[in-house]
C-alpha cells in the first residue's frame, strides 16, 4: 500500500496547481496520471488565458467585474455568479504568479504580457504565448512541481475510488508498465482529469480525454452537473479536427463561405460581433450556412488569414500555420484553412461547490472534469485554462485545510476491499470469452455522440441516441480482449474505460433530452427558445445500477439578471 496525505489524479494545469498549493501547506502530495504530466491535454491549449489586467490599450477600463459579466452572459446565464466573480478576481494574481515563475508570455511594446481579443469579450483580455499558451503554462508549472519534489506516478490508470461511509480513503490504480493494480491510501483525493471530449469522434481533444475521470466518482455516488452542455469549437481542421485557435479570429481572420463572403453578417446573432461572437453562436451559424449550401464539398468552410500578413502569422500564430501545413497541406499565408466545427469542451462535470468540494468528504475536483459552474451553458474561449489555474489552487487549499482538520482515522481496509474487487474485475475481463471487441464499442459511442448529440438536437435523435448507448452498455457485458499481456496492455486500458464512458455518455444524452429549451451550446430544434421559467437551473444526474436519475438545482444569481439578448 502506498500512502500520501494528498493524492491528485491528473497532471495538467489544474492538478499541478493544486499540488503546488498543497505543498505550500507542507502536505505530502502525489500526482497520479495516465500519461506523463507534460503530455496532459493542457499542452494543446492554444489561444490564451483571460484576465482583466488592462495591458492592451483598448482594455484600459477593463475590470474583473466586466470579465465576470462577459462570462455570465456568454454562459447564457447558467453560470453561478459568485463562483465566476471569484475566478475573475483571483485570475490576475495567479497569472502574474505564473509570469514570475518564468512563463514565456508574448509581450506588448511596453514589455508587459500581451493581450488579444477573443470571442464574447467586451475587451481584449486574453493573455497568450503566441498560439502555444497551454504548452508555455504547462512546462512552467511542471518545473515548479519538480522543484518542490512532488511525487509523480506517471502511466498509472486510476480505476476506482475507495470510499468508507461517504469518506474518501484512497484509490486503486493500474500501473500500466507492470500491469499490476496498486492500492493508494490518502487523506484527501483531488480529481483533475480533464474533459470527456473523446466520447465524440470529431473532437479537438487528446485521445486520453475519455471521461473516465468523470465516470469514476459518478459510479461511486458523486452526481454530475450540466452534462448536456458540450462545446463545439467553430474552427477545427477539416478532416482531423485539430484545433485552429480562436486566436486566429482574435487577430482578425475571417470565416468565409464558398463564395468568399463573410457569411456571419447574414445571421442576426452574429451580425454585430461577426467572428468574435460567442462560440456556440458561430458554430451554429457555420452549420446553418453549410445546410444552406454555402459550404465546400465534404462539409467545411474557410478561415482566411492571408490579409494578416506573413509577420503577424509567423509571430502570433506559428502553431496553427505549422499544423495547417503538416495536416492539411495548406500554408495559411497563401491559402485559406479548411475548417469545420468539432467537439472541444465539456462544460458539465463532477458536481462541486466553489471550493472544489463534492458530496464525498475528502474528495475534491477541479478543472474540466469538474463543474463549479463557471461556464454554464457556453464557455468563453480563454476561460478554460483560467478555471484550471484558479480552481486548481482553490481545490488544493480546500484539501489542505480538510486534511489539517480531519477527525476520522484512515481506513486502509476499505482500500484493500476495493483492490480485491478490481482484481476480480480484471481477471474476469482477461478470461472473458465474449464476442464484443473494445474498438467496435468505442466506435459505437463516437458514432452515437457525433450523429445524435451534436450542435443541433431534437427529441427523436436524442431518444434514438439514448437507446443506442444503452444497447452498447448491454453489449459491453460480453467484452473480451484479444491481447492478454500485462505490460502496457492498451486494449485492457480502453476496455476498463469503456463502461464508465458509456455511463457518462448516457448522462449527457439524458440531460439533453430532458432540457426542453435552447441555451448556450445546447440547441433543440424542437424547442428553439431559452425558457428561464422552467430551465434556468442546473441539471444534476445521479448514477444508479438501473437508470440514472435527474433533478434540477437553482442557479446562483447575485449580480446580473438574465437578459434575453446575449450578442
Ligand atoms: O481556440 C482556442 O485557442 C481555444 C481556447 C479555449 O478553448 O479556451
Amino acid at each position: 500500500m502506498i500512502y500520501h496525505q494528498a493524492i491528485i489524479v491528473g497532471g495538467g494545469l489544474a492538478g499541478l496547481r493544486a499540488a503546488i498549493e498543497l505543498n505550500r501547506w507542507g502536505i505530502d502530495t502525489a500526482i497520479i496520471s495516465k500519461v506523463h504530466p507534460l503530455r496532459s491535454h493542457t499542452v494543446a491549449a492554444q489561444g490564451g488565458i483571460n484576465v482583466a489586467i488592462g495591458n492592451n490599450p483598448l482594455a484600459a477600463s477593463d475590470s474583473p467585474e466586466t470579465h465576470a459579466f462577459d462570462t455570465i452572459k456568454g454562459s447564457d446565464y447558467l453560470a453561478d455568479q459568485g463562483a465566476v466573480l471569484k475566478m475573475c478576481r483571483m485570475g490576475p494574481g495567479l497569472v502574474y504568479e505564473m509570469e514570475h515563475w518564468g512563463c514565456p508570455f508574448s509581450r506588448n511594446d511596453e514589455g508587459r504580457i500581451a493581450q488579444r481579443p477573443f470571442g464574447g469579450a467586451d475587451f481584449p483580455r486574453t493573455c497568450y504565448a503566441a498560439d502555444r499558451t497551454g504548452h508555455a503554462l504547462l512546462n512552467t508549472i511542471f518545473e515548479r512541481a519538480v522543484y518542490h519534489e512532488i511525487a509523480i506516478y506517471s502511466e498509472y490508470l486510476v480505476t476506482s475510488l475507495a470510499l468508507d461511509d461517504g469518506v474518501c480513503q484512497g484509490l486503486i490504480a493500474l500501473d500500466l508498465k507492470s500491469g499490476m493494480l496498486v492500492p493508494f491510501s490518502s487523506d484527501a483525493v483531488i480529481f483533475a482529469t480533464g474533459g470527456a471530449g473523446r466520447l465524440y469522434g470529431r473532437s479537438t481533444n487528446a485521445l486520453i480525454n475519455t471521461g473516465i475521470g468523470t465516470a469514476i466518482p459518478y459510479r461511486a455516488g458523486v452526481p454530475l452537473k450540466d452534462m448536456e452542455f458540450i462545446q463545439f469549437h467553430p474552427t477545427t481542421l477539416f478532416g482531423t479536427n485539430i484545433l485552429v485557435s480562436e486566436g486566429a479570429r482574435g487577430e482578425g481572420a475571417y470565416l468565409l463561405n464558398k463564395s468568399g463572403e463573410r457569411f456571419l453578417a447574414d445571421y442576426e446573432d452574429s451580425r454585430e460581433k461577426m467572428e468574435l461572437s460567442p462560440r456556440d453562436i458561430v458554430a451554429r451559424n457555420m452549420v446553418r450556412e453549410m445546410e444552406k449550401g454555402g459550404g465546400f464539398e465534404g462539409g467545411h468552410l474557410h478561415l482566411d488569414l492571408r490579409h494578416l500578413g506573413k509577420q503577424k502569422i509567423e509571430e502570433r500564430l506559428p502553431g496553427i500555420r505549422e499544423l495547417s501545413m503538416k495536416f492539411a497541406g495548406i500554408d495559411p499565408e497563401m491559402e485559406p484553412i479548411p475548417v469545420q466545427p468539432g467537439q472541444h469542451y465539456t462544460m458539465g462535470g463532477i458536481d462541486t461547490d466553489a471550493e472544489g468540494k463534492t458530496v464525498v468528504k475528502g474528495f475534491f475536483a477541479a478543472g474540466e472534469c469538474a463543474c463549479v459552474s463557471v461556464h454554464g451553458a457556453n464557455r468563453l474561449g480563454g476561460n478554460s485554462i483560467l478555471e484550471a489555474l484558479v480552481f486548481g489552487a482553490i481545490a488544493g487549499e480546500g484539501a489542505a485545510s480538510y486534511i489539517e482538520g480531519k477527525e476520522k482515522m484512515r481506513e486502509e481496509g476499505m482500500v484493500l476491499d476495493s483492490l480485491k474487487r478490481e482484481e476480480e474485475e480484471i481477471k474476469n475481463l482477461m478470461a472473458s470469452a465474449g464476442k464484443e471487441r473494445v474498438p467496435d464499442l468505442w466506435e459505437g459511442i463516437n458514432r452515437v455522440m457525433d450523429d445524435n448529440v451534436g450542435i443541433f438536437r431534437e427529441e427523436r435523435s436524442l431518444k434514438e441516441g439514448l437507446d443506442k448507448v444503452r444497447e452498447l452498455k448491454e453489449r459491453s457485458k460480453a467484452l473480451a480482449l484479444s491481447y492478454k499481456g500485462k505490460s502496457f496492455n492498451y486494449e485492457l486500458y480502453w476496455g476498463l474505460e469503456l463502461q464508465g464512458s458509456l455511463d457518462v455518455a448516457e448522462a449527457v444524452i439524458l440531460g439533453a433530452l430532458e432540457r426542453r429549451e435552447s441555451r448556450g451550446s445546447h440547441f433543440r430544434r424542437d424547442y428553439p427558445v431559452r425558457n428561464d421559467g422552467s430551465f434556468l437551473k442546473h441539471s444534476i444526474v445521479k448514477y444508479t445500477e438501473e437508470e440514472p436519475s435527474l433533478i434540477y438545482r437553482d442557479v446562483d444569481i447575485i449580480l446580473f439578471e438574465p437578459k434575453e439578448r446575449r450578442y
